[in-house]
């Protein structure tokens, strides 16, 4: 069977404007380990980077923070210049003083600052999707995301997304400006995020599941899932993500190129409607 590709499966508007395939790729995981400096091989994780694009992956999701820099950099020197439809989503809100420490950092000048910096790296004028990462407890939401507004009035920025928010913290953004999109953990295990899932769709923001294809290994239904579809657990899960709801576009990571092919090829299988009520409920 030839190689599906992240065409196969669909399509979301992101804001509206932005259309990408519903099979994205999260570039954490080509850094080194801890999400800290550099990969064991630059050059490989620019080549699962470009074999990404090459398999119809036109979603790529960042951070300043993956390396510090690091993953933005080599986002930059691997797809730059860029196909016209490629929309990469960067993120801004968190620092790395340190191996191990994300601290928060929702300053509005440290937002300005950051996003100069990932518009150097990833050599873009404008980043079509920028998501404050996490709020800081120490500084008003509202502020925060003033500072992507003002991004947003400067042309640097087009669409402001927002991560591992409630839903009170995403009524408090709306009230300020367009939220086009929200990436929160969420997968077959931890659904912490259900209701939120089914608010991006009511709302149509989009909604990004971090950790897309974790917590999965004890779950009988989707080891006898992946032997009924001549599948892998990792691609059940995928495709069950993609059935939930037509907002969900998953991000999923790797720094391997077999990996990457096979997360991809998951854009393939269609669920049938009873197996993915069974996975959603756990129930038969
Ligand atoms: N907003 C946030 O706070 C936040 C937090 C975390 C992540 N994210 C975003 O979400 C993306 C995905 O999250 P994630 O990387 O934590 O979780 P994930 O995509 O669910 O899982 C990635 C892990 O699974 C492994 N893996 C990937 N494909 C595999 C396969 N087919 N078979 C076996 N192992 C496989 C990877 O290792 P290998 O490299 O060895 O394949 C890696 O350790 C990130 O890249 C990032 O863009 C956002």
């Amino acid at each position: 069977m030839s190689q599906p590709t992240a065409g196969d499966a669909g399509t979301i508007d992101v804001g509206g404007d932005l259309t990408v395939n519903r099979l994205g790729f999260g570039a954490m995981r080509i850094t080194g380990d801890g999400i800290w400096g550099d990969p064991p091989d630059r050059e490989e994780a620019k080549a699962v980077l470009r074999r990404a694009v090459e398999l119809g992956v036109n979603f790529i999701d960042t951070a300043d923070s993956y390396g510090p820099n690091v993953s933005e950099e080599l986002i930059g020197e691997a797809l730059a210049p860029y196909p016209d439809d490629l929309v990469i989503a960067t993120k801004a809100g968190l620092i790395r003083p340190a191996a191990g420490r994300w601290d928060p950092d929702g300053r509005p000048e440290h937002i300005k600052e950051a996003c100069e910096g990932s518009l150097r790296r990833l050599k873009l004028d404008q980043i079509p999707l920028y998501q404050y990462h996490r709020v800081d407890p120490n500084v008003p939401l509202e502020d925060s995301i003033g500072a992507f507004v003002e991004l947003k009035e400067q042309g640097k920025v087009r669409h402001i997304g927002v991560s591992n928010f409630t839903e009170e913290q995403i009524r408090r953004a709306q009230a300020i400006t367009p939220i086009v999109s929200l990436q929160n953990r969420y997968n077959l295990s931890d659904r912490g995020s259900e209701s939120l899932v089914d608010l991006c769709e009511q709302e149509q923001l989009a909604f990004l599941p971090w950790a897309p294809i974790q917590d999965h290994t004890d779950n009988a239904y989707v080891q006898q899932l992946a032997e009924k579809y001549g599948a892998t657990p990792y691609q059940i899960v995928l495709a069950w993500l993609l059935a939930r709801s037509p907002s969900i576009l998953p991000i999923p990571g790797t720094g391997s190129i077999k990996h990457l092919e096979e997360n991809i090829a998951a854009a393939g299988i269609k669920l049938s409607a009873a197996d993915v009520s069974v996975l959603t409920t756990g129930k038969e």
